[in-house]
């Protein structure tokens, strides 16, 4: 099938890596339709920029997804769709479960049923726990630290049986760090609340918090505090591009980090804030917080050999500049 011809519907697709990876698909030629609850997704970034259909819709919701199944010769599914608090899963796990994992069944089994059977998986390196290994490799054991890691492992062992079975089709892609925005600055990171190290940064800069919070400055790293694989949105939506492709060219089930086998401390992510945005970025120092793993660095080999993923903007200078360009029209009014 020619890529023009396929229609391809992503689930999340008014998040942030899911908005990314939309341009991207629209840019190889896909037809795109969004399904999103917007819960967190953003409205005016579908309709607006990236100008693509959206459905406003759960994915628990079977009789939608049966609907767009009969009616919309969808090809395959990108599912970025998920709640992605760790925190938040601890208190509250039911929630975590229910979408994450219960929502993903329903999706899958209305898939089934209209023999939909290519299917893009955002997992994460929360599957892996605390690793043995750095960088951390697809084989490395799973091992969980909180449910939402959780969540996400138990869809990845849904979707093994489900290849054996049902001759099911998928790629998941346990990403590390996603971070920086659109090279253009059409889109970027919007989260609400923000936890992620970069945009928090990067909103000191801006003013809009007094400070940047460090938690630990005594584990075993350089600069003692805690490193991580940052990995370049355009980067990850470029790797779900060509994993769409292997699937719709026959490829078997398989699973990718995605990663760029780096990482950088949170000191060194601050002090190069510092100097991309040329502003004070107030940084205090906390106590350690608990789960959190000293370094989480993962390796992107086996995307790169296998489906010639070539990552194009690795180092944090871009990602951070990338970044700080949207925060800065995000937040100008
Ligand atoms: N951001 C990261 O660094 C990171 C790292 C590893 C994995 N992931 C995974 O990548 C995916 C996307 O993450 P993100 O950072 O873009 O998050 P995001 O919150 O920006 O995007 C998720 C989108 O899914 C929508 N959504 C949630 N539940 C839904 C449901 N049941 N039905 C329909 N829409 C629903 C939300 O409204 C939101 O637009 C998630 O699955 C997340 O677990 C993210």
């Amino acid at each position: 099938m020619s890529q023009s011809q396929a229609t391809i519907l992503v689930t999340g697709g008014a998040g942030y890596i899911g908005s990314h990876a939309v341009l991207a698909l629209q840019q190889a030629g896909y037809h795109v339709i969004v399904l999103d609850n917007l819960v967190y997704g953003h409205r005016d970034i579908a309709e607006t920029v990236l100008k693509v259909e959206l459905i406003e819709g759960d994915t628990s919701d079977r009789a939608l997804l049966d609907n767009l199944f009969a009616t919309r010769n969808i090809s395959a599914v990108m599912h970025f769709a998920a709640y992605a608090y760790v925190g938040e899963s601890v208190t509250d796990p039911a929630k975590y479960y229910q979408n994450n994992f219960v929502g993903t069944l329903t999706l899958l089994e209305a898939m089934l049923a209209a023999s939909v059977k290519h299917f893009v998986f955002s997992s994460t390196c929360a599957t892996y726990g605390v690793p043995k290994t750095t960088p951390i490799p697809e084989d490395h054991p799973q091992n969980p630290i909180n449910p939402y890691g959780a969540t996400k492992l138990m869809v990845e062992r849904v979707l093994t049986d489900f290849d054996k079975a049902y001759d099911f089709k998928s790629v998941c892609f346990r990403y590390f760090n996603a971070a920086g925005a659109d090279p253009e600055g059409r889109l970027g990171e919007d989260h609400n609340p923000e936890t992620h190290l970069i945009p928090l940064v990067l909103q000191t800069a801006l003013g809009l918090r007094d400070s940047i919070a460090i938690f630990g400055t005594d584990y075993p790293t350089p600069d003692g505090t805690c490193i991580r694989d940052y990995i370049h949105v355009t980067d990850l939506a470029q790797a779900h591009v060509l994993g769409l492709s292997y699937l719709l060219n026959g490829g078997n089930t398989t699973i990718f980090n995605l990663g760029n086998g780096n990482g950088f401390s949170v000191r060194e992510v601050i002090d190069t804030a510092r100097q991309i945005t040329g502003r004070e970025i107030t940084a205090i120092e906390h106590e350690r917080r608990p789960g959190d793993p000293p370094a989480l660095v993962g390796s992107g080999d086996r995307a790169r050999s296998i489906l010639g993923w070539n990552p194009q903007y690795a180092d944090l200078q871009t990602i951070l500049s990338h970044a700080w360009s949207w925060h800065q029209k995000r937040h100008a009014h």
